[in-house]
Formats: structure tokens, sequence, C-alpha cells
């Protein structure tokens, strides 16, 4: 089976990803598979790179990239040929074989938001992981808790503000964000791995909140503080007729290091700071509803293959879907897999098993 592992991208959670991909490329058991490592630049270019995981990991602080290797990968869009091919700088061309499935190891926009599948979508490809449609929905946090919503399921409080709303009145939205409790949390809608992500104490600091989570995207969502517990867990795609199969609960605790919430410096560069506990201490009802939170999320987005279910669970036991993430970060010491290892899998069958989900 010929894999075609793609990381990097566009998007800020760019070196998130390549670490992700050193973690896949390592795991991939090169009797079974054929692997081809496909990185995307920051600037959007596919590049055949070489299969070297420890260039890609996150290292002493030093976030990896994608390099520009110069050797272009085309992907044939439609055709009765279907092999990837390399163009080199000097326009020599080099046949990489037909792919049977790519494993989009990408996080944010331009990857884990829908537009990379589409593009297989349209090259008929198969994938692993969420569709176009899922992958969309769950990129967009008003939209997820629109989705959330409609199953019933129980959402914060939350405003939006839209790039016009921004622009036609922009008192009037944060008057609308100021009558939540505060403290809030200012998020820009399509984003990841707490980007652009700011906590605001009072409604004077609302204002620049919006204006810096705005660099990342004109739409912006304010979510009312949530006091609770961070637990989170994985859930797999049901084989034929199965229902979606949920992991173990696993709980995030941030310990110490300043950071005031799971930051992405708390998330990737502090290591000490933040605690991941599996399975998480929690009472079996909660346990059970988390269960049926992530059940019902992820068949109400249609996801496919792989999500992890982000909640908080309140002093009484209540449980609040925050969100999906369509493509976790998947390191061993990423909740999604270590979440699945404390449910007896390892991460070796994981990746086999979201492979096998994609051919089926
Ligand atoms: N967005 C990051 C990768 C996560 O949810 O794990
Ligand atoms: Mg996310």
């Amino acid at each position: 089976i010929r894999v075609a592992v793609v990381f990097g991208g566009r998007s800020e959670e760019h070196a998130i990803s390549c670490a992700t991909a050193a973690s896949v490329l390592r795991t991939l058991d090169r009797e079974r598979y054929d692997v081809v490592p496909i990185g995307i630049t920051g600037e959007g270019r596919w590049v055949l790179v070489d299969d070297e995981p420890g260039a890609l990991e996150i290292r002493d602080g030093r976030l990896p990239r994608v390099p520009d290797t110069g050797r272009q990968v085309v992907v044939p869009m439609g055709g009765r040929d279907r092999d990837l091919r390399v163009v080199a700088e000097d326009g020599t061309t080099t046949d990489l074989g037909e792919v049977h499935v790519v494993f989009p190891l990408l996080h944010g926009p331009f990857g884990e938001d829908g537009t990379i599948q589409g593009l297989l979508e349209l090259a008929d490809i198969r994938y692993v992981g969420c569709g176009v449609l899922a992958s969309a929905a769950m990129m967009d946090k008003h939209v997820m808790k629109l989705i959330f919503a409609a199953a019933g399921l129980a959402v914060g409080p939350y405003a939006v503000i839209s790039d016009l709303d921004w622009r036609r009145d922009r008192a009037a939205a944060l008057d609308a964000a100021s009558s939540l409790h505060f403290p809030v949390f200012v998020k820009p809608a399509r984003a990841g791995s707490s980007v652009g992500v700011y906590k605001v104490d009072h409604p004077d600091e609302l204002e620049a909140a919006v204006e810096k989570a705005r660099v990342h995207d004109p739409k912006v969502l304010v979510e009312q503080g949530i006091v609770g517990r961070e637990i989170e867990c994985g859930v797999l795609q049901g084989r034929g007729a199965e229902l979606p199969r949920v992991s173990e609960c696993g709980e995030i605790t941030v310990v110490g290091g300043g950071h005031e919430f799971y930051d992405f410096e708390a998330k990737y560069l502090d290591e000490d700071s933040v605690r991941i506990k599996v399975p998480a201490d929690v009472a079996p009802e909660v346990r059970e509803e988390m269960r049926r939170i992530a059940q019902t999320a992820f068949e109400a987005a249609g996801c496919e293959g792989l999500a992890r279910v982000d909640c908080f669970v309140t002093a009484g036991g209540e449980v609040i879907i925050n969100e999906i993430n369509t493509m976790p970060g998947f390191t061993p010491f990423s909740m999604y897999p270590q979440a699945w290892a404390a449910s007896g899998m390892t991460y070796a069958e994981l990746v086999d098993e979201l492979i096998a989900l994609a051919l089926e």
C-alpha cells in the first residue's frame, strides 16, 4: 500500500503538523507501506521531502518547518493516469506511482478545514479522516457550536463577531459580547492550538483582544469562560455498521509556568507546565456522559475516521462540549493517541486502523 503522508502547510500550526508527521513516519511499518513523505511549505508549495523524522520534531523549543526541497509534487486530476509526479527545479519529471491513500496530517486552515479533502476528492484519492463538510464545519468554532446545539448538546454561552459586524457597528458587537460573564476567551473562529486566543478579564480589554484575534481570522468568537476540568476523549469511526468507538477520557491540567490557560506555549514549548492524565479520574456517570456526547457530536458533524472531542466538566458534574478537532495532535505524547493507548490500542495499531478505515 502506497501511503502519502502530507504535513506542514500554510496554517499557523505548521510546526505541530511536522511534529505529528515525524511520529507517524517513524511508526509506519515499511514492510506493509511504501511511504511517500510530502511536505507543504509555509507558502503552500507541495514538495517531496526526505524521510527524516528527526528533522521534523519540536526539540529544545525549536519549531520545525518543511524545507523547500525544490522537488515539487504534482497531483493529477481526473485522468486515467493516476501517478503522482515530482518536478525538479530543472524541469526533470520523476514518476512517483499511484498513491493508494493520503494521510493528511495537517492542522488548522488549508488542511484540517476541508480544503485538502476537497482536492483529494477531485483527484479521486482516498484519505484518512473526515470529509469536506465535517472538516470545514469543525474548523469553524461558530458553525461547530450551531451543529452541536442542533444535536441537543449543551454548549457554553458565546457571542460571534463577524467581519461585517466589526466594520459596521463595533460598539454594538462589543456590547453584545460584554453581556457574557467575564472572564471570556476571545478566539479566531478558524484556528487551532490556541493560536490567537486571549483570556479577557474585563470588558475594557475586549476591543484590543478582538483586534488581535482578527489578525488570524476576521470572524471572532467570544466564549464565556467555563469553570471546570478539561476532559477530552478520542473517537474512532466504527467498522461497517458499528457505532463510533470512544476511548478512555483524559484530563489536562495546567500546573505551572505562569500560563493562565492551556495556551500554545503550554501545549508545545513548556512541557512541564501541563499534566495529561489518562484515564482521567472521573465519576462513572461523567465517563458515560462523555461517551454519549462524543458519539453524538461525531455523528452530528458527519465525522469519519477520527476526531478528538474536548469538553468541560463543571463542579456539578455537567459535561459541556467545547470543540471537536478532526485532526488532533498525533505524537505519542498527544492526548488522542494516549487516550487510545489507555483503551488498549497502541500508537502503531491506531495508525494502521486509520489507514484501514480510509481504504474500507
Ligand atoms: N489543534 C491541535 C493540533 C489539537 O487540537 O491537537
Ligand atoms: Mg481546535
